[in-house]
C-alpha cells in the first residue's frame, strides 16, 4: 500500500528493532493500533493487478492518452467529463524550455527537409506527408520564436471505477469510443496500475509519465469547462444555470447600469421571475417600486408589508402632475419648473391625442401662467408653494385665444367623468421599502397617461433622496405606447444609475418594443437581459438584435415556464428559475393556486375565530364550575344553617398528611355519609378565603381581559 504511505506518509515503525523478535511493550502495542485517518478512508486490502487495482468492493483501471490527432476541436474533452459515469481525470502539463524546443525542432526540420530532397534527386514522386510535416513544423517554429506559442508535454491519464469487470468494460468501451471519434487513443497502463493511480489522485504527482508534445493552441483545448459561471460571492440568487447546474448568483447593482429587460411570450414566467427578484432583492436594503398593469403583485405587496396604490378613476389615491419636486443642491427651482412644463406638455399630448406645433406652444404658455397664478416662479421656494390642479390650468387656457378646441377636448379630465382622476391634489406617499401602483382598473385609453403620470411621480421622489432602489415596470408595452413615455422610460434607464436606480423593463411584445428606437435604446442601456420563451417570429427579431446563435435560438423557442437565457455584461447562460415553495405561494399568478390560497387563508382566519370562541367557552364553563365548587364550599350550605348552627365551624384541625388525605379519597366507605364528609372538611380560614378570591379573578382575567 505504498501509494497511501505517499497520501498520508507512513505510520510510525519499531525500526531500530529490525526482524529480531524482541518483547513487545504493552504501550507500543497501543501505538501500533492508533486508528488513524489513512485506517478510515482506506480499503481493508488492496490488491495490485496487471490490469486493474482490485479495491474490495470497486474495480479501478487507469488509462493514458497515447495520441492525438493533428488537429483537435474546441472543447472535445466535455463530453468525457460531464460523463455520468464515477472516473478521476487527471492532466499534467510540464512546460518545455522554448530554446530546446527550437534546438530539437531544427534537427527534426533538417531531417524532414532531407527525406524530401533525397525523394527529388531519386525522381520520386512527392510525398505529402513529408510536405505536410515540413509546413507545420516550419509555422511552429515561427510562432516558437515569435513567442505566440510555447510547447508542453502534457500527459492526460484516466480512472475508471467500476463494481465489476462488466461494468467496466462498459465504462471503458463508451470512453474509447467518444475519444476515437475525436480520433484521440487511449490505452490502459498495464502493469502500471499502481503508479497510474497514484498519479491520477489529487496530489499532483505524474509517476506515470506518458507525454505528448503540444503546443498552446491544441493544449486550450483540452480545458474541459467551457460553459459560463455567472456565480459572484455577492447578490441575488436568479436561477440554476441549465448547463451546469451552478447557481446563478449576481448583483445587478455591480454592473455598469442597473437595468434588466426580460423578454417573452405572455405566461412564461416574466413576472414570476421579477417577483421573486423583488423578494430576495428586498433582504439586502434595497426599496422596491412596480408599476403593475395586472394587479398581480397585490399579495407579494401584502406579503412584505408594502403599499399597494389602485390608481383609478373611483381610487382615493391621487396623483397631481402640477407637483414640483424640490430642488437638490445641484439645481435651481428654475430648472425644476422647466422640466414640469416640459413633462406637462408630454402629458397633455397624450391626454389630448396629440398636438399640432401651435398647440404646443399655447399649452407651454398656459401652463407657465398657470403656475404664475399660484405665485410659482423661478425664484420661489418650492417648500411652501401649493401647486395649481387641472382645473387651474384649464381656467388660463379658457382665457387665451384660439384655445376652443383644446379646452373642449380637456373638459373631460376636469368635468367629465375622469375628472377625479388627475384634477386633485397628491395624497400618495412613497416613502416605503415596498410600493405598487396597479393601473389595472384604469381605463385602457387613459392607462398610458396613468403609467406616464406615475412614473413622472417616482422619477420625482427617486431624485429627491438618493437610496438604493429598483423600479419594475411591468408589462412595459402599455409605455411604448406613445413616444412620450417611451422616451421618458428611456431616460430613466439612461439616467437611473446616478441616482442608484435600476430599471426593470418587462415586456411580451418584443416586435413593437423593438420597432420603437426608444425600445432598442433601453435594451442597450441594460446590462442585463433575460430572455425567455419565445414565438417564433419574436426569436427572429431577438435573434437579430441579441446576436443568438441558431442553437439559442432554438432554445428559446423550446423554453419551458420560467427558463430562458440570461445575459448579464457579455457573459451568457441558460437559466432556469426556481423559487422555494413559499416563495411561490407568495408570488404564483396561477389562478388555480391563487384560489387554494385564498381559500386556505380564509379557512385559516376561521378556524382561527372559531377557535377563539370555543377557548371562550372553555373559559366560561371553567368559572362558573369554580364559582359553583367555591360557593359550594366556602358559602354555608342554605339548608344547614338551620339545622347546625355556628358550632360546626370553629373545630380547628391539623390539616391532614398527605397519606392520610389519600386514605381518605381512596377509602370505600359505603356508610359514610354528606355529615362525616363535611366534617372532614378542611375548616375555611382567612388565608385559604383570599386564595380563592385570587384564582376567582386570574379566571376571570383571563375570560375577559
Ligand atoms: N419559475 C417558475 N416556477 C414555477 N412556476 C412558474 C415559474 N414561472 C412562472 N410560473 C407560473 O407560470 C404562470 C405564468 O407566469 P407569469 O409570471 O404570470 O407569466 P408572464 O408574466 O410571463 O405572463 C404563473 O402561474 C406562474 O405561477
Ligand atoms: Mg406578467
Amino acid at each position: 500500500m505504498s501509494f497511501l504511505d505517499t497520501l498520508f506518509g507512513s505510520k510510525k515503525k519499531n525500526t531500530d528493532n529490525g526482524e529480531a523478535a524482541l518483547p513487545v511493550l504493552p504501550s507500543e502495542i497501543y501505538e501500533s493500533a492508533l486508528f488513524e485517518l489513512q485506517d478510515r478512508i482506506a480499503p481493508s486490502a488492496l490488491k495490485v493487478d496487471p490490469k486493474s487495482l482490485d479495491l474490495g468492493d470497486k474495480i479501478a483501471r487507469t488509462y493514458f492518452v497515447i495520441s492525438y490527432p493533428r488537429f483537435l476541436t474546441d472543447n472535445w474533452f466535455s463530453p468525457i467529463i460531464n460523463l455520468d459515469k464515477i472516473f478521476d481525470v487527471s492532466i499534467f502539463i510540464h512546460p518545455i524550455d522554448t530554446v530546446t524546443a527550437l534546438r530539437q525542432f531544427q534537427k527534426k526540420v533538417a531531417e524532414v527537409q532531407s527525406q524530401i530532397t533525397a525523394r527529388e534527386s531519386k525522381g520520386l514522386v512527392r510525398d505529402p506527408l513529408l510536405d505536410t510535416a515540413f509546413a507545420d513544423l516550419e509555422s511552429l517554429r515561427d510562432s516558437l520564436q515569435q513567442a505566440q506559442e510555447k510547447m508542453f508535454e502534457v500527459g492526460l491519464y484516466i480512472t475508471i471505477y467500476a463494481s465489476n469487470e462488466n461494468e467496466l468494460y462498459k465504462t471503458e468501451n463508451e470512453i474509447k469510443s467518444i475519444l476515437e471519434s475525436k480520433l484521440i487513443y487511449l490505452k490502459p497502463a498495464l502493469f502500471q496500475q499502481e503508479d497510474g493511480f497514484n498519479s491520477v489522485i489529487p496530489i499532483g504527482n505524474d509517476i506515470l509519465g506518458v507525454h505528448q508534445k503540444m503546443n498552446s493552441e491544441p493544449l486550450s483545448s483540452i480545458f474541459p469547462f467551457t460553459s459560463f459561471d455567472l456565480t459572484s460571492n455577492k447578490g441575488i440568487l436568479y436561477g440554476v444555470n441549465r448547463h451546469n447546474s451552478s447557481l446563478v448568483i449576481f448583483d445587478r447593482y455591480s454592473l455598469e447600469n442597473y437595468n434588466s429587460v426580460i423578454f417573452a411570450k405572455s405566461g412564461s414566467g416574466k413576472s414570476f421571475t421579477t417577483k421573486l427578484e423583488i423578494l430576495r432583492t428586498l433582504m439586502f436594503d434595497t426599496s422596491v417600486i412596480v408599476i403593475d398593469p395586472e394587479k398581480e403583485y397585490l399579495y407579494l405587496a401584502e406579503a412584505v408589508g408594502g403599499r399597494y396604490f389602485n390608481i383609478s378613476l373611483s381610487s382615493e389615491h391621487h396623483i397631481n402632475p402640477f407637483d414640483l419636486a424640490i430642488p437638490r443642491d445641484d439645481e435651481t427651482a428654475g430648472d425644476i419648473l422647466r422640466a414640469n412644463i416640459i413633462n406637462l406638455v408630454g402629458l397633455f399630448r397624450i391626454m389630448l391625442g396629440g398636438l399640432t406645433p401651435e398647440e404646443d406652444a399655447i399649452i407651454d404658455r398656459a401652463i407657465s401662467e398657470t403656475y404664475a397664478l399660484k405665485d410659482i416662479t423661478p425664484e420661489s421656494d418650492f417648500a411652501n408653494i401649493e401647486p395649481p390642479l387641472l382645473s387651474d390650468f384649464e381656467m388660463v387656457l379658457s382665457g387665451m385665444d384660439g384655445t376652443d378646441t383644446l379646452v373642449q377636448k380637456l373638459s373631460k379630465y376636469t368635468h367629465g367623468s375622469w375628472s377625479s382622476f388627475i384634477n386633485q391634489p397628491t395624497n400618495v406617499d412613497i416613502n416605503q421599502k415596498f410600493i405598487v401602483f396597479s393601473v389595472r382598473d384604469m381605463e385602457d385609453e387613459l392607462k398610458t397617461a396613468a403609467m406616464y403620470i406615475v412614473t413622472h411621480f417616482i422619477w420625482n421622489a427617486v431624485r429627491k433622496e438618493l437610496k438604493k432602489r429598483l423600479l419594475v415596470v411591468d408589462e412595459a408595452w402599455w409605455m411604448m405606447k406613445s413616444d412620450d413615455t417611451a422616451s421618458f422610460l428611456y431616460s430613466i434607464a439612461k439616467r437611473g444609475r446616478k441616482y442608484y436606480l435600476g430599471l426593470a423593463t418587462i415586456t411580451q411584445d418584443v416586435e413593437d418594443f423593438m420597432k420603437s428606437p426608444y425600445g432598442i435604446a433601453i435594451v442597450t442601456n441594460s446590462s442585463m437581459q433575460f430572455l425567455m420563451k419565445q414565438s417564433p417570429s419574436s426569436a427572429e427579431v431577438l435573434q437579430k438584435t441579441f446576436n443568438l446563435t441558431d442553437e439559442e435560438k432554438y432554445l428559446l423557442l423550446e423554453s419551458g415556464v420560467g427558463e430562458g437565457i440570461f445575459f448579464a455584461g457579455l457573459k451568457h447562460v441558460a437559466l432556469k428559475v426556481i423559487a422555494s415553495h413559499t416563495e411561490e405561494q407568495i408570488i404564483t399568478s396561477d389562478p388555480s393556486q391563487v384560489l387554494a390560497i385564498e381559500k386556505s387563508k380564509k379557512d385559516l382566519l376561521q378556524s382561527e375565530s372559531a377557535s377563539a370562541e370555543a377557548q371562550k367557552e372553555k373559559y366560561a364553563k371553567e368559572l362558573t364550575e369554580a364559582v359553583r365548587i367555591r360557593e359550594e364550599s366556602i358559602l354555608p350550605k342554605k339548608e344547614e344553617p338551620q339545622e347546625q348552627p355556628a358550632i360546626e365551624v370553629p373545630v380547628v384541625q391539623e390539616p391532614p398528611t398527605l397519606e392520610e388525605s389519600f386514605e381518605e379519597t381512596f377509602k370505600e366507605d359505603p356508610l359514610s355519609d354528606e355529615d362525616t364528609q363535611s366534617d372532614k372538611k378542611e375548616p375555611e380560614t382567612e388565608e385559604s378565603k383570599h386564595s380563592i378570591a385570587d384564582e376567582l379573578k386570574d379566571l376571570e382575567e383571563k375570560l375577559f381581559g
